[in-house]
């Protein structure tokens, strides 16, 4: 087991009056390898619990272990958890600080304190995952597009060869284009590396495409963690939340109340559309 949260609960602004219960008793873990999609409805605790996952932010309660090693053990094991499990924050301008692009590309390998040449090969390496060029690299972050900010804030976190990447609505804002083009990126990463990873979405189409495990958080709570096909057929209850499913599978749900000999668990155009083909195949068989 890659990573294991224990009971984890955060209060913000413990005995005040603006005390609030962010999360509350959650517990999951998850393998190497994974892609977990993390979706639930605004305020519902998904940034507190990600900001956990690589000590950001300390436990009111519970514990976090990665590789069995309880995260809060000693200082200098956090310093190491937050090269190893990179968080890509919800705002990037959150994250990036430095004058130039490639100053707070280089932020994290210099903090692992990697030679001046490794550090160049790293920012060069994680520029090309992500689509930045050269000429950027001089710029102010500031100066960016919010598309090019974040993925000046991914690479960012791709130069410290993390495990995990934590991805906190990495697409907000984006236009389909961009949003596509920085989902592939990490969809390839996955493949290749081996990168576990975690991405925290309000677009389900966008879940569907990539997650094979969604963990569905409600008023601070884990209400469902399950495969991504499993999850995605609990229409009703993720409505009752304020959640959909993607438009393609609530479609399909649709024509089979309609009557229609179709499978449900559907949930990508590419996957419709067989579907479609298989019953109007069918179809064609039966007149014959
Ligand atoms: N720094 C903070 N101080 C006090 N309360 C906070 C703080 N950050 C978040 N909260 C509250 O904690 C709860 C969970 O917030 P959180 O940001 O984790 O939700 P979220 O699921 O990420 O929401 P969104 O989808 O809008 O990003 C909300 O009620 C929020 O108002
Ligand atoms: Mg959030």
């Amino acid at each position: 087991m890659l990573l294991k949260v224990e009971n984890l609960t955060h209060i913000y602004m413990p005995d005040t009056t603006f005390s609030k219960t962010a999360i509350e008793n959650v517990s999951f873990s998850i393998e190497k390898g994974e892609f977990i999609g993390l979706i639930g409805h605004s305020g519902s605790g998904k940034s507190t619990l990600i900001q956990h996952l690589n000590g950001l932010l300390t436990p009111t309660e519970g514990k976090i272990f990665y590789n069995g090693e309880d995260i809060w053990s000693d200082k200098e094991k956090i310093r190491r958890i937050r090269f190893e499990i990179g968080l890509v924050f919800q705002y990037p301008e959150a994250q990036l600080f430095e004058e130039t692009v490639y100053k707070d590309i280089a932020f994290g390998p210099k903090n692992m304190g990697l030679s001046e040449e490794e550090i160049k090969q790293r920012v060069y390496d994680a520029c090309d995952i992500v689509g930045i060029r050269e000429e950027m690299l001089e710029k102010s972050p500031f100066e960016l597009s919010g598309g090019q900010k974040r993925r000046v804030a991914i690479a960012g976190v791709l130069a410290m060869k993390p495990s995990i990447i934590i991805l906190d609505e990495p697409t907000a804002g984006l236009d389909p284009k961009g949003r596509n083009s920085i989902l592939n990126r990490i969809k390839q990463l996955h493949e290749s590396w081996g990168i576990t990873v975690i991405l925290v979405s309000h677009s389900m189409e966008d879940i569907a495409n990539n997650a094979s495990r969604i963990i569905v958080m409600d008023h601070g709570k884990i209400v469902m963690d399950g495969g991504t096909e499993q999850v995605f057929s609990r229409v009703d209850e993720l409505e009752k939340i304020g959640l959909s499913v993607p438009q393609v599978t609530k479609v399909f749900f649709e024509l089979k109340k309609a009557g229609y000999p179709v499978n449900t668990n559907i949930l990508t155009t590419g996957e419709g559309r067989d579907e479609i083909l298989r019953v109007l195949g069918k179809r064609g068989d039966m007149k014959c």
